[in-house]
């Protein structure tokens, strides 16, 4: 399900990601996580950068996900690492949603 546009990717229609939930996509080969909680759309790296697990398994609560391996945890909006065992940040990515489809860019990786 992708459609490349100035905006990004269309990788989603907006009523597949509730409040408070998350979806693992693939675009432009990479793996990427799109979270909403509270309202906002988040986008980052669906792969631990600890080990080989995706994140989308893991537990997502007030704007935290954490890694279903070893429990590592990151910020979804900056990608930050919350403490032991990560070290290392994910990858964010912008995220839009318009006409009821969630689009992704992976043009403009920002890392904190
Ligand atoms: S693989 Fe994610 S915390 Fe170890």
């Amino acid at each position: 399900m992708t459609s490349p546009d100035g905006d990004g990717t269309v990788v989603a229609r907006s009523e597949e990601i509730a409040d408070g939930e998350m979806l693992g996509v693939h675009v432009d080969g990479r793996s990427i996580a799109i979270y909403r909680s509270e309202g906002r759309l988040y986008a980052t790296g669906n792969i631990c950068t600890h080990g080989q697990a995706l994140l989308t398994d893991g537990w997502l609560e007030d704007g935290v996900i954490e890694c279903p391996l070893h429990g590592g945890r990151f910020d979804i909006g900056s990608g930050a690492c919350l403490g032991p065992p990560v070290d290392e940040p994910l990858a964010t990515y912008p995220v839009s949603e318009r006409d009821g489809e969630i689009r992704v860019s992976t043009r403009t990786e920002a890392r904190p």
